[in-house]
């Protein structure tokens, strides 16, 4: 009896700890800088949902919206040091990884054909620059397409000289810095968290965004004019920690890489709507005017913005812009 109560109080303490492990789901921590009802917000809840499901709990996946967790600098750090698993950034803010090809997606006017961009993310080129995040310990599992920007300021912008002494905030990408110079503006580069007070108090005096950020983050409350001028793209990446996904469990790699596919095609689906949906609630709101650009002033724009096309290529190389013109279909104006 004696002999029987040790092995079994034996048992006990030397299955409890496996027994107990054994039901212990893998954390996913998914954090993002927007708002739960942005388009990003919503995909990330829709890939917890898939991950959850597919891996019959097996994992479970925590969502930080609104840089909760952190910020555009530091979501990227934290990622690369593992202390987070994913992380759905734009890709104009990949330069302080080190990795400066992804900042030509924001020459002026290249991605402003939907079903072209689409067809860019999905091509051998940007699986080619996915090597480069690898090597950073970063690696991208899928590009979500936020459609086109629009501008907000203080002020109706008609005319590219309405630019000029501008503070315009701005992502890091060095496109997008030229593009501000280009115009006249005063770039600065600005985490997404700090925008709306910047903007409230006039630190900047505008920036371009995508209708769902501008509703869901109340810019246009904060904001006079908004010009509907499609003169640029927002395209996040959904970035994982390499090592991590490398060492992923072999019964869940299938049911995330499936969430992975399932939240891309939702986040497709549903940004398109969204942003289309969000202009029209922000007219409706009455609190910006909005300006619809006529094809003239539009002409205007895209000539004052070809230079930067030119500028960049020492930046990148003439092959490569090439390469990425092929690809998108974009013809640079003279
Ligand atoms: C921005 O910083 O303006 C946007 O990229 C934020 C986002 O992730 O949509």
């Amino acid at each position: 009896m004696r002999k029987w109560l040790i092995a079994a109080a034996a048992a006990a303490v030397f299955m409890a700890p496996g027994a107990v492990m054994a039901q212990q789901p893998l954390i996913i921590k998914f954090s993002h800088v927007v708002s739960p009802d942005a388009p990003k917000g919503k995909a990330a809840l829709k890939f917890k949902e898939l991950a959850e499901k597919y891996t019959d709990g097996k994992v479970k996946v925590e969502v930080y919206p609104n840089s909760s967790l952190y910020k555009d600098k530091e979501e990227l750090e934290a990622l690369q040091l593992g202390s987070v698993q994913l992380l759905a950034p734009s890709i104009s803010k990949f330069g302080p990884l080190g990795v400066k090809e992804y900042d030509v997606f924001d020459l002026p006017y290249l991605m402003v054909d939907d079903a072209r961009a689409r067809a860019v993310y999905d091509s051998p080129i940007l699986a080619e620059m996915g090597h480069k995040l690898d090597a950073k310990g970063v690696h991208p599992l899928a590009y979500w397409d936020n459609g086109a920007h629009v501008y907000t300021c203080n002020k109706p912008l008609i005319t590219p000289e309405d630019f000029r002494g501008l503070k315009m905030r701005i992502q890091g990408s060095k496109v997008l810095d030229a593009v501000a110079r280009e115009l006249g503006a005063i770039p600065q580069i600005m985490a997404f968290s700090e925008l709306y007070q910047a903007l409230q108090t006039g630190v900047v005096d505008g920036e371009d965004n995508v209708p769902s950020n501008i509703l869901t983050q109340k810019f246009y409350e904060v904001q006079k004019d908004l010009t509907v001028s499609y003169h640029g793209r927002l395209t996040y990446s959904l970035i994982t920690n390499k090592k991590f996904w490398d060492g992923l469990p072999a019964d869940v790699r299938p049911g995330l890489d499936r969430a992975v596919k399932e939240s891309t095609e939702f986040f497709n689906e549903t940004a398109a709507k969204d942003n289309t949906d969000a202009l029209e609630k922000i007219k409706a709101s009455g609190k910006i005017e909005v300006h619809v650009q006529t094809p003239e002033e539009k002409q205007a724009w895209i000539k004052k913005l070809m230079p930067v096309h030119k500028e960049m290529q020492s930046r990148f190389g003439k092959d490569f812009i090439d390469q990425i013109y092929k690809a998108s279909g974009f013809t640079p104006a003279s």
